[in-house]
């Protein structure tokens, strides 16, 4: 299957790093031209860097603005004015006492993981109707489904984004444009070989290590190891395009298999 995005302007939120810089990446090896967005200029800049090394014509747009608030929405727009694909990849996680977590701390995970997307797309929807083509994309969790208990709060956020997307699909319905989420399971990001080594031998070479990590801390997973963040990019990548036109108003799991359930 070949996937050609030329002439497509895409935008991944918080790409300067995990998940969403290996969809930056795979969606401008695909020939798009992609906005590559965090908070800080020099990290947005470093990670245009890190995708040109490995997509030497990357056409790239530095889009720095923190899209947590309705400011950092607006910058987006300046910066790309028209988006035919929407990636709303940020999202944070933490654990927290759910007994003891503040009102605020529940607040500012529906403000970055669900209104951050909702406002996003309100801003790129009608463009994108209008030209009758576009893709929405929203990363959920394994968490929308299987609510961890030490981070109730961002299992919530998840849920309320699979909720926002079949929404979305109905209000784009037969236009053209797709809308979907992607659930997204444990994956090999950032800080997680120091945490995955705090809870197995350290003396195990990291393929060894993260099975035992799997096998013993995430036991519902089938792939019984953690996913790589392109395999996540490989889905956004085949939904952006033109070959997914009949999917819309779903949840894909990209999961390894971790929630336990027949349907996708
Ligand atoms: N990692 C996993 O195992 C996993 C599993 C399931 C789902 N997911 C989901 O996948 C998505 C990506 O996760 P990840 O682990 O790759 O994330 P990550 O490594 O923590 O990266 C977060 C990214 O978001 C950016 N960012 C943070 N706050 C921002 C803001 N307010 N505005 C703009 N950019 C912001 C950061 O850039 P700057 O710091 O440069 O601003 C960074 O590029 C999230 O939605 C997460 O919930 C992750």
């Amino acid at each position: 299957m070949l996937i050609d995005l030329s002439g497509r302007t895409a935008l991944v939120t918080g790409s300067t790093q995990g998940i969403g810089a290996a969809i930056a990446t795979g969606l401008a090896r695909a020939g798009a031209r992609v906005g590559v967005n965090g908070r800080s200029e020099e990290r947005v800049e470093r990670a245009m860097a890190a995708i040109r090394a490995e997509v030497a014509d990357a056409e790239l747009v530095p889009v720095v603005a923190d899209v947590a608030d309705e400011e950092g929405a607006r910058r987006a727009a300046e910066a790309l004015p028209r988006v035919d694909v929407l990636v709303n990849n940020l999202g944070i996680f933490g654990e927290a006492d759910p007994l003891t977590i503040s009102d605020d701390e529940w607040r500012r995970y529906f403000e970055v993981n669900v209104l951050a997307a909702v406002r996003l797309i309100r801003q790129y929807l009608p463009g994108m109707t209008e030209r009758g083509w576009g893709r929405v994309q929203n990363i959920a969790s394994d968490s929308a489904v299987v609510t961890p208990a030490e981070m109730i709060h961002y299992g919530m956020s998840k849920t309320a984004l699979l909720a926002v997307t079949r929404g979305f699909a109905k209000q784009a319905a037969g236009t053209g444009v797709t809308v979907n989420s992607v659930v997204a399971g444990p994956t090999h990001t950032g800080g997680i070989e120091d945490f995955v080594y705090e809870l197995v031998d350290s003396s195990l070479p990291w393929d060894e290590a993260q099975r035992v990590f799997m096998r013993e801390h995430r036991p519902q997973s089938l792939l019984q190891r953690l996913i790589e963040p392109e395999e996540i990019a490989a889905m956004v990548v085949y939904l952006a395009s033109d070959h997914a036109s009949a999917t819309t108003g779903g949840a894909l799991r990209v999961d390894g298999g971790y929630v336990d359930s027949i349907l996708p």
